[in-house]
């Protein structure tokens, strides 16, 4: 959707002039958990674009709510008051089978505990994205497997999950999130249990991605190692976001490097 009929502010204050696909249109979200007494505000009125054709890292202190607002944008929480938007489909309003369907087509997801299948070997963790919409196992093990070579766990592609170490089984929740060339790819913490060397390359292949025009990448990190890769930051801070900036603006102030 152009951005020029959904991004106010940017408009009135002419900042852009190009037109961008807006992937993530997040407006006045909130969550909640828990009940009574013990009912706490995680996200306290988010308000977040996010642009196809670039990675966004969201950065901020631990508890800020950064998994809970990627768990609400991906459609895996639902939030108590507020919406989200991808690609112009306003996915919070999505019920059920059509919000199940969309997640399928067109997200990716690495999850900060991998959450991978532990009945699965590594190949066919991979291959569950395309299962899910109806390729063939034997055909999308095969695709799973090639992406999987790319990461350097050609070798380990047979094995279980409880029978790798945590960059590796890191490696096959990436593989699972790319397998499908979905639109947006959210990675929480995705090189956290990476080597420099391995984490460099997945950053690669994120960047890769996020480099087509109608594909966006979203990354959550502490990791000061991949911030070079960043194209926007988005900074979090007791359930709110304090500010989004490039990296060349970040690195003017600094927060970059925080
Ligand atoms: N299901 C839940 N029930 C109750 N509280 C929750 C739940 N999920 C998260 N929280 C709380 O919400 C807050 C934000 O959690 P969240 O996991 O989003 O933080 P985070 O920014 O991802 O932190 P980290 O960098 O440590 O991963 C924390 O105080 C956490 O305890
Ligand atoms: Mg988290």
């Amino acid at each position: 959707m152009p951005m020029s009929q959904t991004h106010d502010q940017a408009t009135s204050t002419n900042i852009q002039t190009e037109q961008r696909t807006l992937a993530v249109q997040c407006r006045g979200v909130i969550k909640e958990f828990g009940a009574g007494q013990a009912r706490i505000r995680v996200l306290r009125g988010i308000d977040l674009d996010i642009y196809a054709g670039e990675t966004t890292f969201l950065v901020g202190p631990s508890g800020c709510g950064k998994t809970t607002l990627i768990s609400v944008i991906a459609g895996l929480l639902r939030p108590n008051e507020g919406t989200v938007s991808l690609y112009g489909e306003m996915t919070s309003q999505m019920r059920g089978g059509a919000l199940v369907h969309f997640r399928a087509i067109n997200l990716g997801f690495v999850f900060q505990q991998f959450n991978l299948l532990p009945a699965l070997n590594a190949a066919e963790n991979a291959a569950v994205p395309l299962v899910v919409q109806g390729m063939s196992l034997s055909k999308a093990v095969r695709k799973a497997s090639e992406l999987l070579e790319r990461l350097e766990m050609g070798k380990h592609k047979n094995k279980y999950p409880n029978q790798l170490s945590g960059g590796q089984q890191q490696r096959i929740a990436i593989a699972r999130a790319l397998v499908h060339n979905p639109r947006l790819v959210i990675c929480d913490e995705p090189t956290a249990s990476l080597d420099a060397q391995t984490g460099h390359a997945v950053m690669e292949m994120l960047q890769e991605l996020a480099g087509a025009p109608d594909r966006a990448v979203i990354v959550v990190t502490h990791d000061s190692r991949i911030y070079s890769f960043a194209d926007r930051i988005a900074t979090m801070s007791d359930g709110q976001i304090t500010s989004v900036k490039t990296k060349q603006e970040s690195q003017l102030t600094s927060d970059v490097n925080h």
